[in-house]
């Protein structure tokens, strides 16, 4: 593209939709300075604006997504209107659109899918999907001869419930995102073709079920959440129960009741709760929540942030998505405690692009909770001020990093913060913050409610509280189901309805791409993070993929070898590089052709593990080695 600013207009869609979007955060546009009419009487010797246009450079994702979805790209007019209205130099908001996969710089027809070709998807035959695709609308990106419609290969979405699932995109007005499945190529095509012709609420593109609990609601549902509807469930009690766009429907099921008691008590006595709670971070690092709100809240910065993290991007990884699909106001009641309690004034709930139902959901529940009072300058009267602002992510996994998704938030590229400060002191727009993943949020209000000490009697004594896990794979009932801590591998394999055709396993994945893969022989495993760690395992964020006996593992570890070496933000070089020779070494392997001996590959790749594991800055490198070397080790892999 070329970077060249003055002259290029976006067409009339991409200005209202990016203006639509810029407009309601630094108001309309003046004069030439930030994007309209030059009038040289008025703007020929004096600039104005300039600095508090930059001063919402937070605001380049949200414009970029506004050009996306109006236009399926990111047009050089549509580059040069955005910069011109955030005063951003075109060669670094370049940078910034050029990062991310679910924004494009080059141009794209209108409609395209977005096809899982992840662990569950290749399991239930997402190959085949995209060959039959590439046979009729040609190779993956192309446009074909009408150039209305491609395709293209993706990562996890999310979905691998539904496996092989897609994520539709139609550019337009109103703009179509929807994920669905299971698909195959024919319904592929029909689905485009139906956004194409504006059908977005067509039986084809539904994606969506009526909200109202209805028995037949609970029985859909139940095939995401088969638990959905049951008692003595903590995290996952009102799925299926309420009507997740009803604000009255929460409020009449024990909604805000929470708040209401942390207002009470006071925001110290919330913090020593959690903290006598010991609720861990449920996003993979396993951080105790209570430590990081007792920083922030001693942290005397203003203003402060809560940051939610839903980017959810870890392949296998989707039980975020039961929440803010279907209980999405306990999780803006969770972010409105950890503000009460840390005093902090701005929100952000980060979600990931391949999330439209549960963005919409969220949007909704922020919005109804603003109505009523319950977000804004004087949140349920009690005299303190909070509100949230979603960010959608743009397809990238380094995101879902802590410091990554500040930068993304900030409108930078998402590449991790070499970690000198803690966020608590200077997290976004270097200023306090706590970030906490959703589950970790939404064990927050039962914390309040029943008190520290009860929840901490949940599960084992190192992992308190319930866990969620998304199983996926050969079990005949994948979805997310909550347990305490302590589960066996095996029990949690049966409460999804053990291996269809009572196949025997093969191998286990814990925790996704960043975790690891268990043999047959660690059935007996508790699911908590002491014995995982005592067995050199994870839980990551409580993914668990399975696999029978009939699969060839090797070719999923080739796939999670291309995961890392796409989604490396290329920052440092041993990530950068390593990530593509780990790529290659499981090539060659594949083809029966190593390098030397299949033992000097695996000493390689050991090395490579050392190298990643000891010189990375963050956690994607640190771990981008241990699912293939302990895939690897697995009997019958290699053979
Ligand atoms: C590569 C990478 C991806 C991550 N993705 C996510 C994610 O999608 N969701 C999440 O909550 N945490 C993710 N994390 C962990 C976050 O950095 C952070 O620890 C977490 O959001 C903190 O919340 P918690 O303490 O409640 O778990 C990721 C970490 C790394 C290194
Ligand atoms: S380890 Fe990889 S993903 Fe993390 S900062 Fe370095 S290059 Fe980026
Ligand atoms: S949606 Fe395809 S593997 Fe998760």
């Amino acid at each position: 593209m070329d970077l060249v600013v003055v002259d290029i207009a976006p067409s009339p869609a991409e200005r209202a939709a990016i203006d639509a979007v810029l407009d309601q955060v630094i108001g309309p546009v003046r004069g030439g300075w930030d994007g309209g009419e030059r009038d040289v009487e008025r703007d020929g010797r004096t600039a104005r604006g300039g600095r508090e246009a930059r001063s919402h450079r937070d605001m380049l994702l949200p414009a970029f997504h506004a050009a996306q979805d109006a236009a399926g790209w990111i047009s050089p007019g549509a580059l040069a209107h955005i910069c011109r209205r955030l005063t951003v130099p075109p060669a670094e908001a370049y940078g910034v659109a050029s990062f991310y996969a679910l924004l494009s710089t080059a141009a794209k027809p209108p409609a395209v899918a977005h096809v899982c070709d992840d662990m569950a998807c290749r399991l239930a035959g997402a190959e085949t999907v995209c060959a039959d695709l590439e046979r009729e609308l040609g190779p993956a990106g192309d446009s074909g001869a009408e150039g209305r419609m491609t395709w293209t290969r993706s990562p996890c979405l999310g979905l691998c419930e539904q496996a092989p699932a897609a994520l539709f995109t139609v550019a337009g007005d109103p703009p179509v995102r929807r994920s669905l499945g299971p698909v195959d190529a024919a319904s592929v095509i029909a689905h485009l073709d139906a956004g194409l012709r504006g059908l977005e609420h067509s039986d084809a593109l539904a994606g969506t079920l009526d909200t109202v609990p209805t028995p037949e609601r609970l029985a859909a549902l139940r095939r995401f959440v088969p638990q959905a509807g049951d008692r003595g469930l903590r995290l996952l009690a009102r799925v299926g129960r309420i009507d997740p766009t009803s604000l009255t429907d929460y409020l009449a099921n024990g909604g805000y009741r929470a708040l209401r008691a942390a207002i009470d008590v006071g925001p110290t006595r919330t913090i020593e709760e959690v903290i006598t709670a010991e609720v861990l971070g449920r996003g993979g690092a396993a951080f105790p929540a209570g430590k990081k709100w007792a920083a922030a809240a001693a942290s005397t910065a203003r203003p402060k942030n809560i940051v939610c993290n839903a980017d959810e991007a870890e392949p296998g990884t989707f039980k975020d998505r039961a929440i803010l699909e279907e209980d999405p106001f306990s999780l803006v009641e969770a972010m409105t405690i950890a503000a009460f309690a840390t005093d902090a004034e701005r929100g952000f709930l980060y979600i990931r692009g391949e999330y439209p139902l549960g963005e919409a959901r969220m949007a909704n529940a922020i919005a109804c909770a603003r109505e009523r009072g319950l977000l804004g300058p004087d949140v349920m009267g009690a005299g303190f001020a909070f509100d949230i602002e979603i960010r959608r992510g743009g397809g990238a996994y380094i995101c879902g990093e802590g410091t990554a998704l500040f930068e993304s938030i900030e409108g930078k590229r998402g590449e991790p913060r070499n970690k000198a400060a803690r966020s608590t002191t200077a997290g976004l727009f270097q200023k306090p913050t706590v970030v906490n993943n959703v589950e970790t949020l939404v064990n927050i209000p039962g914390i309040v409610l029943d008190g520290g000490a009860e929840y901490a009697a949940l599960g084992t004594a190192l992992s308190t509280g319930h866990k969620l896990f998304s199983i996926s794979g050969h079990v005949a009932r994948p979805g997310v189901y909550e347990t305490a801590f302590g589960i066996t591998i095996r029990d949690l394999i049966e409460m999804a309805g053990g291996v269809p055709g009572g196949r025997a396993i093969k191998a286990v994945n814990l925790g996704g791409a960043a975790g690891v893969f268990v043999g047959p022989d660690a059935m007996h495993m508790p699911l908590t993070f002491e014995h995982a760690k005592e067995m050199g395992a994870t839980l990551g964020a409580g993914a668990v993929v399975v696999f029978d006996d009939t699969t060839d593992v090797l070719d999923i570890l080739r796939r999670i070898a291309q995961f890392f070496r796409d989604e490396s933000c290329g920052q440092c070089v041993p990530c950068r590089v390593g990530t593509v020779r780990q790529e290659e070494l499981l090539a060659r392997l594949m083809n029966g052709k190593p390098r030397g001996s299949v033992a000097d590959e695996l000493a390689l790749l050991s090395d490579l593990g050392q190298v990643l594991r000891d010189a990375s800055i963050c956690g994607l490198g640190q771990t981008a080695n241990d699912a293939l070397a302990t895939g690897l080790r697995l009997p019958g892999v290699l053979a």
